[in-house]
């Protein structure tokens, strides 16, 4: 897809990865709607990029998100890209989550993306053109301990993604599935940085992401898996889960003590 003067709808706009995307599409000539529910930043972001509209609102609700499709509906009419990149991260034993903070994370990270692709897909339909990218993770593909509901939320985005693609074939809309190891965002708290670095855990830069992100999209690429080793390791996993399991007991004991921190 060439994205100079499409209108494209990002959300999670205003956190480590979308601010620099939505840069990164409005030096591309994209006409933003920027969608994150911490106003000011949003409203700084926005004033900085030409033209930008930002949209404020909770995606943890189905009102939440039906308030911000409707926004983005007046606001630009029709949508021809939409990316899902709004999300939350849990790093704890499955048995210390708190039962809302389950519902929460799942809806901000699987829901939200449904419901805002349910909302403005059938604007793309009508055009007969458009794009959706979800950003999951490598955790999407391989579960990993002390990340349960992370994991959870991110593998039923992978499994909403394909379903869609194959559904919309014919249409002329495309889905693409992102799947970034772990990236130095203010998403990733101490205890997952102090883990990260006891167990040789690798961190991309939010640039590289990005850059990796507009490519996928310029490719029209179905998905793309971000960095080596762990591109190489979805796919072990995905016919030889127990030799995962094995090649992961040491480390998930290692992050046990920053899990219960
Ligand atoms: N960082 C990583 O290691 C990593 C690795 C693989 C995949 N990813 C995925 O990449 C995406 C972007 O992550 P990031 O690293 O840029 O994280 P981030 O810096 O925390 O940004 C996420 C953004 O989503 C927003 N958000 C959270 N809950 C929301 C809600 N209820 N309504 C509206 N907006 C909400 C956050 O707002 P607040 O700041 O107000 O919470 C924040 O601006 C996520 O989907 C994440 O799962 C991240």
């Amino acid at each position: 897809m060439n994205i100079i003067g499409k209108k494209v709808v990002l959300t999670g706009a205003a956190g480590g990865m979308g601010s620099a995307l939505a840069v990164a599409l409005s030096q591309r000539g994209a006409q933003l709607v920027l969608v994150d529910r911490d106003a000011p930043a949003l409203q700084a972001l926005a004033k900085r990029l030409d033209g930008a509209h930002a949209v404020t609102g909770d995606l943890a609700s189905t009102t939440g998100c039906k308030h911000v499709a409707d926004e983005i509906s007046s606001l630009l009419g029709g949508v021809d890209l939409l990316i899902n990149l709004a999300g939350l991260n849990s790093f704890r034993p499955f048995e210390e989550e708190d039962p809302q903070a389950i519902e929460r994370l799942i809806h901000v990270n699987l829901l939200a993306p449904m419901l805002l692709t349910n909302l403005l897909l059938p604007s793309m339909l009508s055009q007969g053109s458009g794009r959706i990218v979800n950003v999951g993770s490598v955790f999407g593909s391989i579960g990993f301990a002390w990340f349960s509901t992370y994991s959870a939320s991110k593998f039923g985005l992978r499994g909403f993604s394909e379903a869609l693609r194959r559904e919309l074939a014919d249409t002329g809309v495309r889905v693409t599935y992102v799947a970034p190891r772990a990236v130095k965002t203010p998403m990733n708290s101490d205890a997952i940085i102090r883990m990260g670095e006891a167990t040789g855990m690798n961190m991309d830069l939010p640039e590289r992401v990005i850059t990796r992100i507009v490519a996928a999209i310029d490719d029209d690429r179905k998905d793309s898996y971000i960095g080596f080793p762990e591109s190489l390791f979805v796919r072990i996993n995905a016919i030889l889960p127990r030799l995962v399991d094995w090649m992961l007991a040491k480390q998930n004991r290692i992050a046990a003590k920053f899990a219960r921190l």
